[in-house]
């Protein structure tokens, strides 16, 4: 099973900074068979991106987020169907800014997991506990609750077409990354659930784990049991240190 290697770029790069980002990441990071690259740049930077990457069809992109109906009077919101019409390949799906500072709820992640499919798109469903929730000792408790929502509206065949990553809240954008340790005892929770919900097909369903990976870390956190991958905010922004986590 190849890893793979997610950028979220948040809100950051606008489509000039976004094309020179992809100029210099392309040349510092050479195409290779045996990973997945995915970019996540803003909606509005995703065009630009694409068509920088024409010559470079091993690097995917997705958008951030989606709307969970199909079209509408939803100002100011994009759908999972403009987001392929856009290019899209992949999509976010109730990252921890969108649940923690946008309020989504897990049956909205569900509705948008089903939608991105419906639009043949890969959903990326995030999951990840507090720090109260950790030093509750609920953590299980919440990410398996978080997973098994999130892919409920999901035929169990379908499971096996999305990209699970988790990213436990107290590490994103902090700078206290989970130990390898740490991240292995929930991917193997997660793989777990994953074989019950969707057969023993999940085995190869990729968890990517997320929050606060450097060049310096990626590949410690790589190497951990059950982690297909990694999903990088910060250190994804950087393109020569992008390329060195991609290279881990
Ligand atoms: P970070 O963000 O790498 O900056 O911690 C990860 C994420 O939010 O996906």
């Amino acid at each position: 099973m190849s890893p793979v290697f997610a950028a979220n770029w948040k809100m950051n790069q606008g489509p000039s900074a976004a094309a020179a980002f992809v100029q210099t990441f392309v040349a510092a990071f050479a195409p290779r068979g045996d990973r997945t690259v995915v970019l996540f740049p803003p909606a509005l930077s995703l065009s630009e991106v694409r068509f920088r990457l024409t010559e470079r069809p091993d690097i995917h992109v997705g958008v951030q987020n989606v709307h969970a109906e199909e079209k509408g009077a939803f100002t100011g919101e994009n759908s999972a169907a403009i987001a392929r019409d856009a290019g899209a390949e992949y999509v976010l799906v109730g990252h921890s800014e969108r649940r923690h500072v946008f309020g989504e709820t897990d049956a909205e992640s569900a509705r948008k997991v089903a939608k991105v499919h419906e639009h043949g798109m890969v959903p990326v469903l995030c999951v990840g506990e507090t720090i109260e929730q950790r030093e509750r000792g609920t953590t299980e408790h919440v990410v398996l609750h978080q997973l098994r929502t999130g892919l409920s509206a999901l035929a169990h065949a379908d499971m096996l077409g999305c990209i699970v990553a988790y990213e436990p809240v107290w590490a994103i954008g902090t700078g206290r990354t989970a130990t390898p340790d740490d991240a292995a005892a929930v991917h193997r929770v997660l793989r777990g659930a994953l074989l019950d919900e969707a057969g023993a097909g999940a085995s190869t369903i990729p968890i990517l784990y997320g929050g606060s990976v450097t060049p310096a870390n990626a590949a410690t956190l790589l190497s951990a049991d059950e982690v297909g991958g990694l999903l990088v905010g910060g250190a994804s922004l950087d393109p020569t240190s992008w390329a060195t986590i991609c290279s881990a």
